[in-house]
């Protein structure tokens, strides 16, 4: 394994353990995770692999096979790190005592910029690998909060629990469905082959700088609707129309998105329950509008990806994650992946935007040992 040999050559002796942990993308419940509401999100075939034996010293050495120079980054406190480092000595410092330091080399293959999760599954992937050579018999939900607490409270970034929980929970060949309050999951098979189907991520290489402080914004604003409403959370609203009749402007359109998309997760998993995968399509463009329009963290590259996939005979499409760029997913049946692929890039072309990156994605498994 080339993590293994890596890390070999960099710290002269085999490593104690090997985490790979994977990406995500989510198929539907989008900006619901903070709001204590329900997520379906699937891992994909790209992740994070972490070889790591442990440190008495406090000292962290971190490689990374996809960093340019190949050297080791050597940190003797936790205060050193920078950049991409943050989030694995974020996890290392949300452990406290529980551990000192580490040589830890990491490989990944997730598709940089895509918005599908690659500081998540690196948090996770380091966090396993701890929790194995320590011994500190944290389940796989306890090392996604602790992931989301590292990203939280030392990177700085207000992220749900979604992503870490899909990187640490997600079983292959299924998606998860999450409640985001009580934390419970249940894996709902989602057998895209079996149907004809395949579920495409159009990849639009747009990332826009202000997503950070809209996402806050958008937090803010959710958490201030659920005050004036005298609710938890937004998870609690049960008359929409009598909730927003309280509301105004922004805080009234955030809530209208909330509510509906919370009741779109539930409908999108009983169809999924029932077999009806080719059915889920409307579903998934009705996300979309409500998070262009409603929610207004679209942007125009994923809208016009959503819009062309559907023209190219896509049964449904909408944004995954965050937004403001990132990545579009479409459920197409396997006949037509040609024609959207062909109607999207068409589509991008006529309007000079960087060509997008195609990715078919299918459901798989969560962290896991490999050696
Ligand atoms: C980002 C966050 C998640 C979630 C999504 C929106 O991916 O990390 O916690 O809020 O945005 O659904």
């Amino acid at each position: 394994m080339r993590v293994v040999e890596a890390f070999r050559a960099a710290f002269g002796a085999s490593p104690q353990t090997v985490w790979r942990a994977p990406g995500r993308v989510n198929l539907i419940g989008e900006h619901t995770d903070y709001n204590d509401g329900f997520v379906l999100p699937f891992a994909v075939p790209w992740g994070l692999t972490a070889a790591l034996t442990p440190r008495a010293d406090g000292v962290v050495r971190l490689l990374s096979l996809q960093s340019a120079d190949g050297e080791p980054v050597v940190m003797e406190t936790r205060e050193e790190s920078r950049g991409w480092t943050r989030y694995v000595v974020g996890v290392l410092a949300m452990l406290g005592d529980r551990v000192a330091g580490a040589d830890i080399a990491i490989d990944g293959d997730v598709p940089q910029g895509a918005g599908l999760s690659s500081s998540a599954a690196l948090e996770v992937a380091v966090a396993s690998a701890l929790n194995d050579v320590h011994g500190l018999g944290m389940t796989p939900m306890e090392l996604a909060l602790l992931s989301q607490k590292a990203e939280n409270d030392f990177v700085g970034m207000p992220c749900g629990i979604m992503d870490q929980a899909a990187s640490a929970l997600c079983e292959e060949g299924h998606a998860l469905f999450l409640d985001c309050r009580s934390l419970g999951s249940r894996s709902i098979p989602f057998d895209l082959a079996a149907h004809g189907l395949s579920l495409l991520i159009i990849d639009t290489q747009v990332h826009h700088e202000h997503a950070g402080g809209e996402y806050a914004k958008r937090r803010a604003e959710c958490e201030s609707a659920a005050r004036k409403l005298g609710v938890p959370a937004l998870r609690d609203v049960t008359d929409l129309a009598g909730a927003l009749a309280q509301l105004q402007g922004d805080e009234r359109k955030r809530t209208e998105h909330v509510v509906t998309e919370n009741h779109r997760v539930e409908a999108l998993v009983g169809l999924l329950r029932a077999g009806a995968v080719t059915e889920i399509g409307a579903l998934l463009n009705a996300s979309h509008l409500s998070l262009r329009d409603l929610y207004e963290v679209s942007s125009p590259e994923l809208d016009v990806a959503v819009e062309a996939a559907l023209k190219g005979g896509a049964r449904g499409a909408r944004m995954t994650g965050g937004g403001f760029g990132g990545s579009a997913i479409a459920l197409v049946p396997v006949e037509r992946l040609e024609s959207v692929q062909e109607s999207v890039s068409a589509a991008y072309a006529e309007r000079g935007y960087q060509a997008p990156r195609f990715l078919p994605a299918t459901p798989a498994q969560g962290a896991h040992r490999i050696a």
